[in-house]
């Protein structure tokens, strides 16, 4: 038998569902815990302190829900949150940046890279650091875009104003001339479409998710921690806000997913957990 515990993912939303899809193409045999905090979505401007105390909420939560491997399925978290709790848990955890910079640096060809991310993410200068770590010489050029993760999150993806919103956020960029953007918030893969018809087909969009997944299933198989194939698998998805409109949006978007539940941290855990 292999390890029938599942893999926890979280988010401030739905961006995290970008994450999860690769789960399940690339682990098709684990379970998932998914939570996404949609009482104090967007993350993107939030201070520090506030997101570290959030993370280790939902990781206590996490953990008492007996998960094997955490990937945060966030940029913001991955960014700010991630280098300073990985240290106070035994659980392996993931983020998104290394992979994501990784892919960046193999797929440009003039050496010039765009970030386009939330407010915090930029400001942290987490990607730019990764990149630069892997190749120095590389012109970076981070946008931060505060206006796309509500829009996701009122399921208008499909709307002119998203695709406004995008073209202004992208348009420095391309004049910039990057050849490959990293799409470093996980709610963005959800408008890339608009991303292309800005930036045309000759800048590579990456989206670190698979790249993430697939460096997890590495450590996980390492570990000894995976499922067995023909084990039995299961998701579960919680939210902090209306699990009906979680859903909705989820819908829009395309997602396969249902069993939404409210979940509200500070009442769920025991004093003290986090
Ligand atoms: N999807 C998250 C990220 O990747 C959170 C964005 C937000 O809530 O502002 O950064």
């Amino acid at each position: 038998m292999g390890d029938l515990r599942p893999v926890g993912l979280f988010d401030s939303g739905v961006g995290g569902l970008t994450v999860a899809r690769e789960v399940f193409r690339l682990l098709p045999h684990e379970s998932m815990i998914y939570f996404g905090d949609t009482a104090h979505v967007p993350y993107g401007p939030r201070r520090t302190e506030e997101l570290i105390r959030f993370a280790r909420e939902i990781i206590a939560f996490l953990l008492s829900s007996r998960v094997k491997y955490i990937i945060f399925a966030c940029g913001t978290n991955s960014s700010l949150t991630l280098p300073v709790v990985r240290a106070l848990y035994d659980v392996p955890m993931i983020g998104l940046v290394e992979p994501g910079a990784q892919e960046a640096v193999k797929s440009t060809r003039n050496g010039r890279i765009g970030i386009i991310a939330t407010e915090a993410t930029v400001k942290s200068g987490a990607y730019e650091r990764a990149i630069k770590s892997l190749a120095l010489e590389t012109a970076v050029f981070a946008v931060p875009a505060p206006r796309l993760v509500p829009l996701v999150e009122a399921g208008l993806s499909t709307s002119e104003e998203a695709r406004r919103a995008v073209f202004e956020y992208a348009r420095p960029l391309k004049k910039a001339g990057i050849d490959t953007l990293i799409l470093g918030c996980t709610h963005y893969p959800f408008l890339a479409s608009h991303f292309t018809d800005c930036l045309g087909p000759e800048v590579t969009l990456v989206d670190p998710a698979k790249a993430t997944v697939l460096r997890a299933r590495e450590e996980m198989n390492r570990l000894g921690i995976l499922n067995n194939p023909g084990g039995r698998v299961a998701h579960s998805y919680y939210v902090s806000g209306d699990p009906a409109r979680f859903q909705k949006t989820a819908d829009l978007l395309g997602c396969c997913i249902e069993n939404v539940q409210r979940l509200q941290l500070e009442e769920a855990l025991p004093a003290g957990s986090g």
